[in-house]
């Protein structure tokens, strides 16, 4: 097979981690962006060439994609900027443009998100849907949007909330059935793409998780995978959540943006455009991602709790 260089954006988050790891088990040469050459060492232990910058700078960009075989775009979250977030992210998007049209790229697996056909009402997934229009917008750019469903990482929040409350909450609705898929298997899905770079124009691929869940559900499997069986789900009021966000140093911008994300959600505005096919299917469960990384997770702070009040 012929070989190349790969690009990672986001490389030391939980879907770009994985790509980078999963292309170079297997020998290919792969440059991981991020902040912090710190953050990126691991990589760089295991082969990768670490380039640390800015994703809104478009010269780092472009000679970060220099002679790349494939790339892998993503917008971070960030929750802290205090500008408009979609103004934020449309910094990113800019330079990304910019960056692939300077460095001749032309093939990119793009992260973005279920919802992200829609232009308002989706919070963050709106500055999504702007990438995908300005990535389309590249005449001889070939580009595959992933569009994944809710990440079974976001139920990571509620390790402190069941720590602190004794139940499970969030503000999605306990009722309402959604796909959640787990990062590595978007992951994999994308090294599966960047390795055999022949798709052509403009894509987009939704990526569905092995079925849906309800928050109901999803806590009794939570639940038990850290012997809680008991454990229940409580949905809580919007306007608290906001507050609990900004106790925990997010942005208003940011927060105000969640909120529309989990209003629209709640209100099923965000949902596939197509059938659940073999195709859209990932097949990690949330039992295993439960037994693998939730429980972990939960037993981790419980001990941390648990040093904080020996060594206090
Ligand atoms: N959560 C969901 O349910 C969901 C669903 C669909 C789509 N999405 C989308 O998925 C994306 C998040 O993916 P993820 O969870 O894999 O990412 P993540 O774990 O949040 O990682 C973010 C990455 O971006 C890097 N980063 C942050 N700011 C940067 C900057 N200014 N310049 C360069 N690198 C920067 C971070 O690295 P350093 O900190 O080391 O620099 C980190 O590697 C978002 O676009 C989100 O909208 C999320």
């Amino acid at each position: 097979m012929e070989k190349g260089i790969y690009v990672i954006t986001g490389a030391t988050g939980n879907t770009g981690k994985v790509i980078a790891e999963s292309l170079l088990a297997q020998g290919e040469k792969v440059r991981v962006i991020g902040r912090s050459e710190e953050r990126l060492r691991f990589l760089a232990e295991k082969g990768a060439e670490p380039l640390v910058g800015s994703l809104d700078d478009a010269a780092f960009l472009a000679e970060a994609m220099r002679d790349a075989r494939a790339i892998f775009t993503m917008i971070p979250p960030n929750y802290t900027v205090t500008e408009n977030f979609r103004a934020y992210q449309g910094r990113i998007i800019e330079a990304f443009v910019k960056a692939i049209k300077d460095s001749g790229v032309t093939h990119v697996v793009n992260l973005s998100s279920l919802g992200a056909s829609l232009p308002e009402g989706t919070g963050p997934i709106k500055g999504l849907h702007d990438s995908e229009q300005q990535l389309n917008s590249l005449e001889g750019v070939n580009v595959v949007h992933l569009r994944p469903t809710f990440f079974m990482e976001n139920l990571l929040s509620g390790v402190n909330v069941i720590q602190q409350m004794g139940v499970n909450g969030s503000a999605s609705r306990p009722d309402v059935s959604v796909p959640m898929i787990a990062t590595k298997d978007i992951a994999e899905a994308a090294a599966r793409l960047m390795l055999n770079p022949t798709f052509t124009g403009k894509q987009v691929r939704e990526l569905l998780g092995p079925r849906d869940y309800t928050m109901i559900e999803a806590t009794k499997i939570l639940g038990r995978a850290i012997g809680k069986e008991d454990l229940t789900y409580v949905q809580v009021p919007y306007e608290q959540v906001r507050q609990a966000m900004l106790a925990q140093g997010m942005s208003e911008s940011v927060a105000n943006e969640m909120i529309e994300l989990f209003e629209s959600t709640n209100e099923g505005r965000i949902r596939p455009t197509g059938e659940r096919t073999q195709e859209n299917t990932t097949r990690t469960t949330l039992e295993e991602f439960a037994e693998e990384t939730f429980s972990p997770a939960y037993r981790g702070s419980a001990g941390a709790a648990q040093g904080e009040a020996t060594s206090a």
